[in-house]
């Protein structure tokens, strides 16, 4: 079967760099969006020369300019958009709204996927202020695709293991701790960690995969289901050191939101349903969905301990 032309936006972004990569390494013609708006950011600019030379098609388009992102989107036939929405970063979740518009003028394509790659929002109703706004902006973005009845897949590629593996889940490092870990209440509720190269695998997998066809894929790679404690246990004996623990409970959790900068406020909101509630693992994948490890037994996915060797 000839492989989809893939047209990733925000691909110098965090994950979209690595959608980029996986997508030129499954040998999809690959095309990037080169927003005029990066002005004078350098180090975007030579990350997309760094794309082109290994094939990519850069595309020069702004989600600004109607009639050009319908040009680009009319070139290809899935599009994939990596836009950001972590706030410790940058959160732009809206601006995919423009994106819809250009998909549904273009009327060409045949697979789009928007920016999620984190908790199923549609499992989260009952989440936290102020971190809510991005499970509710995944949603209307998952509405507007519905209503346009454009051929989707949702990614929920739970936890990025560079963001809470390494650090043991610790908020506010990416390092790991060197004398004490907060521990989440008793430590055992079960969570997702995937490696971020390996969310752009099963996400480019999955494009032309007639299973995944207004799906949500969970990415749920089963040695990296681990409670914090695993994740301690697993730093320890990497590192041959034993950490002091120190347990937070849930309402203590909470109250470190008080009197704190917003993109913090979110973090512990998202954590708290993460790490006390277990929002990861809570639930059954349903009729409309279908776990990656399964659909691609193929993929040797990272291990934790591999993940977390790097840190040594
Ligand atoms: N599961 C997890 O643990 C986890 C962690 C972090 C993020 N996420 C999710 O992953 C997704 C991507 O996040 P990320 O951290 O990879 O994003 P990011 O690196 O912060 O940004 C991605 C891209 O968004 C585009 N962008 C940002 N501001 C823009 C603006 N004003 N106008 C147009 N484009 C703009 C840029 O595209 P260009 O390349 O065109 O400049 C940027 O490279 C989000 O949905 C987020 O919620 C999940």
């Amino acid at each position: 079967m000839e492989k989809s032309r893939v047209l990733v936006v925000g691909g110098t972004g965090y994950i979209g760099r690595r959608l980029v990569q996986a997508s030129l390494a499954q040998g999809h013609p690959t095309f990037v969006l080169m927003r005029p708006e990066i002005g004078l950011d350098i180090d975007k600019l030579q990350m997309l020369l760094s794309f082109k030379a290994q094939g990519a098609c850069l595309l020069e388009a702004s989600l600004d300019d109607h009639a050009s992102l319908v040009a680009a989107v009319k070139q290809v036939d899935v599009v994939i958009s990596a836009m950001s929405g972590a706030h410790i970063r940058s959160h732009n979740l809206k601006l995919q709204h423009k994106l819809v518009e250009a998909i549904k003028e273009a009327g060409n394509v045949k697979r789009f996927i928007h920016s999620e790659f984190g908790m199923d929002p549609s499992k989260m109703d009952h989440a936290l202020e102020p971190g809510r706004v991005t499970f509710d902006e995944k949603m209307e973005l998952r509405r507007a695709i519905e209503e346009a009845n454009i051929p989707h897949t949702y990614i929920s590629a739970n936890c990025f293991a560079g963001y809470s593996c390494p650090n043991l889940c610790q908020l506010r490092t990416l390092l790991p701790p060197k004398e004490k870990v907060h521990v989440y209440g008793d430590g055992n509720v079960k969570v997702v960690f995937v490696d971020e190269d390996d969310v752009a695998t099963y996400t480019i997998k999955s494009i032309d995969d007639p299973r995944t066809l207004n799906k949500t894929i969970y990415l749920r790679p089963r040695d990296n289901i681990l409670t914090q404690n695993e994740v301690i246990v697993k730093w320890e004996m990497l590192s041959g050191k034993v950490l002091e623990k120190i347990h937070i409970p849930a309402d203590d959790f909470l109250a470190s939101m008080k009197d704190t900068d917003f993109p913090h406020q979110v973090a512990v909101g998202h954590y708290y349903h993460i790490f006390y509630e277990g929002c990861l693992t809570n639930f059954d994948i349903g009729e409309d969905g279908a776990e990656a490890t399964l659909l691609y037994p193929e993929v040797e996915y990272t291990r934790v301990d591999e993940y977390i060797k790097q840190y040594l």
